[in-house]
């Protein structure tokens, strides 16, 4: 079997379309423009990359975009302070804490400081209380695990009561796709590195999820014929054939995997663009709820 691709880079595409749509429709009824601040503590690289995609996002799609950079000894009065203050202007609709923070600062509080109605990433101990709970709806869900949702959306596979297989247990991803999935009614293991014979849970999944970040674990023969791959994991590997000298991979071995799976995503270009887009629609949706405040 050959698996096909689940073509995230057009997926999110029309999700970004739809979302300029929205914004669009907003400024025509004379509403606000939808606004997103960001919040980039030090000069991490790769943080500073996601940052800059993020903004570029907005402005295409006609968000506004508030860019803060902060210093990485920036003191956590004045990380919460800063936070405060976009909290408190209303032309901002969504914050986003760029993560991991720098060490020495407190995340889980710098995060709790954020409101939950501006908290476009989902990361507010609230909002991911409420995920974790039956019945209860958390004003937003993290952008990375609801965009996997939504590519399983898009693949048609049906959720309810199939074996879903989530490897990683991150607070970013793992954890909170585990419970999304759970809300959708399959039966979720969570591997992680105490797991034992990790290979055959793996077997088992109809859906496996693959949130590690360790290049190309997930093998062949950890795959039921059939299965849906979603990989999340983007590893960077030494490769001296190419101009940078590296070349990104997934958790999954991908040319192993696409003859067993039945829906496999590629990496680039499978599940990163849409945390950008899910984190876009977040934005609106937190204009549209401050709008029913006014
Ligand atoms: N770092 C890696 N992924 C994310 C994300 O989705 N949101 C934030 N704020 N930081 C991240």
């Amino acid at each position: 079997m050959t698996a096909k691709l689940i073509d995230g880079t057009a997926i999110a595409e029309q999700v970004r379309d739809d979302v300029a749509k929205d914004v669009s429709a907003r400024i025509e009824k004379g509403l606000s423009r939808p606004g997103l601040a960001t919040v980039l503590v030090g000069e991490n690289p790769a943080s500073q990359v996601y940052v800059r995609m993020k903004q570029k996002a907005c402005e295409k799609a006609g968000i506004r975009s508030f860019g803060h950079v902060v210093p990485a000894d920036i003191s956590q009065a004045d990380l919460e302070k800063l936070v405060a203050e976009l909290n408190a202007n209303p032309e901002v609709n969504g914050i986003l804490v760029q993560l991991p923070l720098p060490k020495g600062l407190d995340e889980e509080r710098v995060l709790s400081t954020i409101s939950i109605e501006k908290d476009v990433d989902g990361f507010h101990p609230i909002n991911i209380g409420r995920l974790a709970q039956k019945g209860r709806k958390p004003l937003f869900v993290p952008c990375t695990p609801d965009g996997v949702i939504y590519l399983l959306g898009q693949v048609g596979v049906e959720l309810e009561g199939c074996n879903a297989v989530v490897l990683g247990r991150s607070n970013i991803v793992g954890m909170p796709v585990a419970l999304l999935l759970v809300e959708r009614n399959a039966t979720v293991t969570i591997c992680h590195s105490r797991t034992r014979d990790l290979a055959d849970v793996c077997r088992s999944a109809d859906v496996l999820v693959a949130a590690v970040g360790r290049p190309e674990m997930v093998r062949g023969d950890w795959v039921k014929p059939g299965a849906v791959v979603i990989d999340v994991g983007v590893n960077r590997v030494d490769d001296p054939s190419k101009e940078k000298g590296y070349k990104l991979v997934g958790d999954v071995a991908f040319d192993e995997v696409k003859e067993v799976a039945s829906h496999l995503t590629p990496v680039p270009g499978g599940v990163g663009p849409m945390t950008i887009a899910m984190l876009l629609r977040n934005t609106v949706r937190a204009a549209q709820h401050a709008d029913a405040k006014l």
